[in-house]
């Protein structure tokens, strides 16, 4: 297997034994980390990281990951630096592949990436897009792996917007991984036809299902995994918070969805969650709509099922790997 040089832009860009490496480094990585063994494989290299979006998770794996690496790291956010206003994304990949060995982006439109990745002699790594997030999906296979002792077979429902780049990304990775999945959610908000073609041609060849429903029995049970992300994603309208509840509510993971599902089933969020009314948006959005949690009741997050916290730590190992792989 060749990673070096490439870019980690999609999951649709990696065959599923590729994948099942990079969770396999993952691994290895997270082993060392503990066992406090060095592994600054990378020493003098260095890497950008873009943040048009906001990040606690991704911005700090990227930066611990590259340190531990022993690689240097620039973080560019939203303001501050001339991309986008007085320097264009090709003019801008160009400059920083002169400068680092690596780029990461967070932002907007899929298109970006691709621009950001034509125009760049070194690696492009996809740290969220309005499109996808295969950094993310990365990090929730190893955890399922660390869960149930395999990926292959496991049945998975994702309840909520699925045409975000959470659902997007979820969906094509559990085909890759032979996962079947599920999407529970009302109808205008699964995956593009587009997508859900792709998805299933992949799922036949590696013999699993790609299923769709509206109900929410159906969705939750017999399942090992149950999935949800936020109802609004980054760099969406704040109009739209009306609708979403109004579609969305009733496919909250409740306990009762929990109850539906296999007896050790695992509850997993990307993060960040509304589970409770503790936040500024969770705080303006319960005065507003009279809601006290959206997505997952504060009582299934903090349950022993959820893995939201090991998917958290998981991104730091998983983007290591990326890193490493495509870059040693
Ligand atoms: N899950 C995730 O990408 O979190 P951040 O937005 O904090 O990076
Ligand atoms: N769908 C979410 C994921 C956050 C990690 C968003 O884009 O805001």
């Amino acid at each position: 297997m060749d990673f070096k040089g490439r870019d980690f832009s999609k999951v649709l860009d990696y065959t599923p034994e590729e994948l099942r490496y990079l969770i396999g480094l993952a691994i290895t990585f997270k082993e060392k980390k503990k066992n406090k063994e060095p592994h600054r494989y990378l020493q003098n290299k260095n890497i950008a990281i873009i943040f048009e979006k906001d990040s606690t998770r991704t911005r700090c794996s990227f930066e611990v990951a590259a340190h531990d690496l022993g690689m240097g790291v620039t973080y560019l956010g939203p303001s501050g630096s001339q991309m986008g206003k007085k320097e264009t994304i090709k003019d801008t990949a160009r400059v920083l592949a002169r400068i680092y060995d690596g780029i990461e982006y967070r932002g907007f439109s899929q298109s970006i990436i691709d621009e950001l990745a034509e125009n760049s002699s070194v690696p492009i790594w996809n740290g969220l897009t309005d499109e996808f997030h295969p950094t993310q999906v990365l990090a929730d296979f190893m955890t399922i792996y660390e869960n149930f002792g395999r990926i292959k077979g496991i049945n998975f429902t994702y309840f909520g917007d699925a045409r975000n780049n959470m659902g997007n990304s979820l969906m094509i990775m559990c085909a890759k991984m032979g996962v079947n999945f599920t999407c529970c959610a009302p109808k205008q908000l699964w995956p593009n036809e587009e997508l859900i073609n792709i998805a299933k041609a992949i799922a036949e060849e590696e013999d699993c299902t790609i299923t769709f429903t509206e109900n929410v029995e159906e969705g939750a049970t017999n399942k090992d995994v149950i999935y949800t992300d936020v109802w609004v994603s980054m760099g969406e309208d704040d109009s739209v918070w009306e609708e979403r509840i109004k579609l969305l509510s009733p496919y909250k993971v409740t306990s009762e969805i929990m109850n539906m599902a296999n007896e050790n089933a695992i509850f997993m969020h990307c993060l960040p969650s509304f589970h409770n009314t503790d936040t500024k948006i969770g705080k303006e959005i319960s005065e507003k709509f009279g809601i006290n949690d959206m997505e997952v009741t504060d009582e299934v997050f903090e349950s022993k099922q959820s893995k939201v916290f090991d998917e958290a730590e998981n991104r730091m190992h998983t983007i290591k790997a990326v890193m490493y792989a495509t870059l040693k």
